[in-house]
């Protein structure tokens, strides 16, 4: 029981990721608010998850202030406090050329990856202040790291994710609040397969093959692997690591 009586809020809950942490954390003794924008695949989520479990759902779009306010507000109400944030939410936005990119697309990324993973942060920092502390656990990715043709928005987005992250380490160490950010490679789930088809629609399969043959260890990771690197920062067993990226990408970034 790792997180034996914390309260943690999870954005992007109904995708692969936010659902595998959810379940992680809700069996390592966590109260969980699950957050993502959409009501109907929030049940869908919640039928995969214990019904005995300490659970609540809200819903808000990642970019939402008033909503994400909420959805904190509500984890507080159902369970008294905040201790862990997992700022989770992402898209992946249109793989296209530089040159081909609209205002609206590049946006749309922007506004989900960086000013959702903020605001994420900005309305959790008072309440974990009261309780002495927390944890705030923002989704990187490979592409926070380096450059991918294509994908102009969705790498300036997750650069940001990894600055944001180093400043509120600065800005909140004072207060025991810490916060650390996950740098995923290619995962096997719904995103992978997106990007997948939108590389290459005539043969996506092929496509995951050349990606495959780009990580060290020859495989996408689990959903589960990234929730447990997520465990391990929400919990106090990470209790010096701040302002970190860290990496969970099958060697992809060292090679
Ligand atoms: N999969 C990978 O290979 C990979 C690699 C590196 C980093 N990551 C990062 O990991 C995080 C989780 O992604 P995932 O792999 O679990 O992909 P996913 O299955 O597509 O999940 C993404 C989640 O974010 C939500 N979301 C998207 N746009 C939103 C918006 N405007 N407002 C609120 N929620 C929104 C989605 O909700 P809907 O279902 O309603 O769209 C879904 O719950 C993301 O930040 C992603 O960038 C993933």
């Amino acid at each position: 029981m790792r997180l034996h009586g914390k309260v943690a809020i999870i954005t992007g809950a109904t995708g692969g990721i936010g659902e595998a942490t959810a379940k992680l954390f809700l069996k390592e003794g966590a109260k969980v608010m699950l957050v993502a924008r959409s009501l109907e695949k929030l049940q869908s989520t919640l039928q995969r998850l214990p019904a005995d479990a300490d659970l609540a759902h809200h819903v808000a779009d990642a970019a939402d202030e008033a909503a994400n306010a909420a959805a904190i507000a509500a984890a507080i109400e159902a369970f008294g406090g905040v201790d862990i944030m997992i700022a989770n939410a992402g898209t992946e936005g249109s793989i296209k050329p530089l040159e081909a990119l609209t205002m609206a697309d590049f946006e749309e990324v922007l506004r989900t990856n960086v000013l959702g993973v903020w605001l994420s942060m900005k309305h959790c920092v008072a309440p974990m202040k009261l309780r002495g502390g927390g944890s705030i656990v923002a989704l990187s990715s490979v592409a926070g790291m380096i450059g991918f043709p294509g994908m102009m928005s969705y790498v300036a987005s997750k650069h940001a994710v990894f600055g944001m992250v180093k400043t509120a380490a600065l800005e909140l160490a004072v207060s025991n609040i810490r916060v650390n950010a996950i740098g995923p490679g290619p995962i096997a789930n719904r995103m992978m397969g997106s990007l997948e088809a939108q590389m290459s629609p005539d043969d996506p399969q092929g496509q995951h093959e050349i990606l495959k043959g780009l990580v060290p260890m020859g495989r996408y990771g689990t959903n589960e692997e990234v929730a447990n690197l997520a465990l391990f920062l929400a919990s106090d067993e990470s209790s010096y690591c701040t302002g970190g990226i860290h990496m969970i990408d099958g060697g992809f970034i060292a090679s």
